[in-house]
């Protein structure tokens, strides 16, 4: 028995020869004349997949206005192309049209989709977010700068899959990908594509952060690279703080750690004024900013050890949040608190076994000099209750166990505060860059309060045991916010191919969501 779409085809073809002066392939050479800077723009529609296994695909409204505008041609040569676009999946058009030389229809999957509640995101928008990067790749292979991207019924989503899809670092690389410049195509909706431009520009920024070189982002380079971002606002405040200040403030346990390293240690702090009064109390972000964690005396295992220039992932996607807030003019304040230095092993560096002071006085044991992230955090979270914030949230590549625990499907979150959970996890369900409630039982806390030479030690007794869970027992030492959220991001660090619209590489999460999370606060007339 024939095929439901070859049957089609085939009726179609017997009542009037069809022409296909349009190649049709789905990844195949650019036709002569139309791409290399040829002129002309590629275009990106969506296509939905059919309710009923049998029946025909249908366009979005931008492909629908298309296909009108090429008298139906394009729905012809998609049906004797082969069955129904699966979600995904996508199909090159060339000489379509005279103004859009490739023409790239990619499946949107189900064309209701919303939230899914097993999955605890919004379907619809990561399809077209999936979509969208797969189509603008496919623009970028053929070389053609810029590419018009159907906004697919959610034009936000959309613009996020164009360029988060489309980053790439490659700063360093004589011969590069060439620059394709994403725009919506048609005028509906332009508020929601440029939302979306911000939001991606936002983790794009933490992407670059942690994938460059550790030589080339240093604490003092981190820091400058962010103030620049921030120089044209006038209602922020960037101070970087020398090692002279770090050591007034009695920070012992994060300058613990720097000390082992040639390369200073710096504090940022940023203020972002967008609330209605200066003085409404702010939202405080704290990122750990470890430049690059050699592990100090307790050294890592060489392999994979250039993955640690990413352990300033907290601090990149901390600043990279309030740097997106302050560019969508959020209506509040906010701090961002980084800690940036070096973890490395030298003469200067901590000892197992060593003792060190955190601003509040309490003693730590630094039993594993691997175990630096939560010195750092331990005096920077102290330093956030300066601020009678509203909320404190932070985010550490903290542990390996977070990855054994969750690996890169969601963020972990450790919160004291079931209404800042709330607010985290209803902004990951829009952004689809997903949280997970982790406990912090006093059965953790047990476990790093029991040591022998000081208040705390930097580990679990059990060793590895809720690695994940101990750490965030540490930090909840340093803690007397009613409302405070630690996210550990170390199994989201990076991408291989678990989020299709981000490449390989550093993957800057959970921007997006510590974005919306700020919205969602700015919103929110509960004030605590
Ligand atoms: N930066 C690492 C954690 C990490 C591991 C982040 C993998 C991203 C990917 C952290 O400083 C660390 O080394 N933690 C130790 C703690 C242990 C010694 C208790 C770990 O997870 O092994
Ligand atoms: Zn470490
Ligand atoms: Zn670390």
């Amino acid at each position: 028995m024939l095929l439901p779409w070859v049957r089609r085809v085939a009726a179609r073809r017997l009542s009037r020869d069809l022409p296909l002066a349009c190649s049709c392939t789905a990844q195949g050479p650019s036709p002569r004349g139309y791409s290399r800077g040829a002129g002309g723009k590629g275009l990106v529609l969506g296509i939905y997949s059919s309710e009923k296994d049998e029946g025909a695909a249908q366009f979005t409204s931008a492909g629908d206005a298309f296909d009108r505008l090429v008298c139906g041609k394009l729905r012809e040569l998609l049906a004797v192309c082969g069955p129904p676009l699966k979600k995904g999946k996508t199909r090159i058009f060339h000489g379509l049209h005279q103004d859009f030389p490739s023409v790239v229809v990619v499946g949107l999957g189900k064309k209701n989709a919303g939230v899914n509640d097993q999955e605890n995101w919004n379907e619809g928008k990561e399809n077209i977010r999936a979509a969208v990067a797969v189509g603008c790749r496919q623009i970028q292979d053929l070389e053609i700068p810029c590419v018009e991207v159907d906004p697919c019924g959610d034009a936000q989503a959309a613009a996020e899959g164009a360029v988060l899809g489309l980053h790439e670092y490659n700063e360093l690389k004589q011969k590069k990908k060439p620059v394709v410049t994403p725009q919506l195509h048609g005028s509906a909706e332009s508020e929601a594509w440029q939302k979306g431009v911000t939001y991606a520009e936002g983790q794009n920024l933490a992407r670059y952060l942690m994938e460059a070189p550790a030589n080339y982002i240093t604490p003092i380079k981190f820091a400058e690279r962010i103030e620049q971002k921030l120089r044209s606002f006038s209602n922020v405040k960037v101070h970087i703080r020398p090692e002279s200040w770090i050591a007034t403030q009695q920070m012992g346990a994060f300058l613990s750690v720097a000390k082992g390293s040639a390369e200073p240690p710096i504090f940022l702090e940023i203020h972002y004024l967008g609330g209605a009064n200066t003085n409404d109390s702010p939202l405080v972000f704290v990122g750990k900013g470890v430049t690059f964690d050699s592990g100090g005396i307790s050294l890592k295992p060489s392999s994979g050890m250039d993955a640690m220039r990413a352990d300033m992932g907290g601090a990149a996607t901390v600043c990279s949040a309030i740097v997106t807030a302050a560019a969508l003019n959020l209506p509040l304040n906010i701090i961002g608190l980084a800690p940036l230095c070096e973890n490395m092993p030298s003469g200067k560096a901590n000892k197992p076994g060593d003792v060190v002071r955190a601003k509040n006085g309490k003693t730590i044991q630094v039993d594993n000099t691997d175990a630096e992230g939560r010195l750092l955090l331990a005096d920077a979270l102290c330093y956030a209750h300066n601020f009678n914030a509203r909320a404190i949230v932070n985010a550490a590549t903290l542990t390996g166990a977070m990855d054994v625990a969750l690996g890169s499907a969601a963020t972990g979150v450790f919160t004291n505060s079931s209404w800042l959970w709330t607010h985290l996890y209803e902004a990951s369900i829009l952004t689809g860059d997903r949280v997970w409630r982790m406990p912090l039982f006093e059965h953790y806390t047990k476990q790093v309060t029991d040591c022998p030479l000081a208040d705390l030690s930097n580990i679990g007794k059990y060793s590895r045991a809720g690695g994940a869970c101990t750490a965030a027992a540490f930090l909840k030492e340093f803690v007397t916010a009613s409302h405070w959220a630690h996210l550990d991001i170390a199994g989201v660090m990076s991408n291989k191919d678990e989020v299709p619209y981000l490449r390989k590489g550093m993957a800057g999460r959970p921007t997006r969501t510590l974005v919306e999370f700020a919205a969602r606060l700015s919103q929110d007339s509960h004030n605590t």
